[in-house]
């Protein structure tokens, strides 16, 4: 019983989930997560330590080689492809490359998935949910008929955010939002995630970033890997106090910059 109310709380839920993409090498090596609903958290680690792969198992894009993933209470294993494609209308997904469609307005881009997942709507209902969304993310109406290469990249990922918000997802992914971008366009995409979370009044948002000072700034949940291993799962507090001697590398090498 106490086990059923805990796990209706938790957006995710990783156990015991090892990956392996050739025999002998583990990419993730047993990871066990439970990311509670509403929730911001923050994956942060050192490139190459498998935060891209555990987001795609989360996203049920990778199967994990053993261990479960659990979304908001359902095993993904226990899906077949079309109920895995609809049960993926549940998430938001932003990547480092906004992946617009180069030859869609910036308005069409927004009713995308809606147009595919949302069929028993008008096209006006369609047009009004995607102003909508373009609105709350601050672009303005004089960009919809524009072209992704038109606009500047801050609003190519004002875009594409509004795309991930289109169908009202409850889990929002984003991986490495603002790799690349300025400082400033950083601050300016980090501040609006946080106002897209608290907007989205429950949505569980989970953003991987190498952005240390974003992480701390903005989430209230920190999860660090290395090596394919949950290194220390907290809040900032936790890692600032934090005696492993990684932990301390990366707070360090974090705040200088
Ligand atoms: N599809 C794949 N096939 C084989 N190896 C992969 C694949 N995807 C990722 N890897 C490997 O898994 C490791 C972790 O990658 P990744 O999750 O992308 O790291 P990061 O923490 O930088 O996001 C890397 O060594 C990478 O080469
Ligand atoms: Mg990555």
């Amino acid at each position: 019983m106490m086990d059923k109310i805990k796990n209706n709380t938790l957006a995710i839920q990783l156990i015991n989930l090892k990956k392996s993409f050739d025999a002998n090498k583990y990419v993730l090596k047993g990871i066990n997560l439970e990311i509670p609903k509403g929730s911001l958290t923050a994956i942060i680690g050192f490139s190459g330590t498998g935060k891209s792969v555990l987001l795609k198992h989360m996203l049920g894009l990778y199967q994990p080689t053993s261990g479960q993933v659990k979304i908001l209470g359902t095993d993904l294993s226990t899906l077949n492809d079309n109920e895995l494609t609809k049960f993926r209308c549940r998430y938001g997904v932003l990547f480092q490359s906004s992946a617009l469609f180069d030859d869609m307005t910036v308005l069409e881009n927004v009713c995308f998935p809606l147009e595919e997942h949302r069929r028993e709507l008008s096209k006006e209902e369609v047009v009004a949910i995607a102003e909508k969304k373009l609105m709350m993310v601050g672009l303005d109406p004089e960009h919809y008929s524009k072209l992704p290469s038109q606009i500047s990249g801050g609003m190519q990922k004002r875009t594409g955010l509004a795309r991930a918000l289109a169908l009202d997802p409850e889990i929002l992914i984003y991986d490495e939002p603002t790799t690349g971008l300025d400082p400033i366009l950083t601050e300016m995409i980090d501040n609006l995630i946080l106002e897209t979370h608290k907007l989205g009044g429950g949505t569980t948002s989970i953003m991987v970033s190498h952005d240390l000072s974003a992480a701390f700034r903005i989430a209230d949940h920190i999860v660090m890997l290395d090596a394919g291993n949950v290194l220390l799962s907290g809040t900032a507090d936790d890692f600032f106090k934090s005696d492993i001697e990684l932990v301390k590398r990366f707070v360090n090498k974090g705040i200088k910059h």
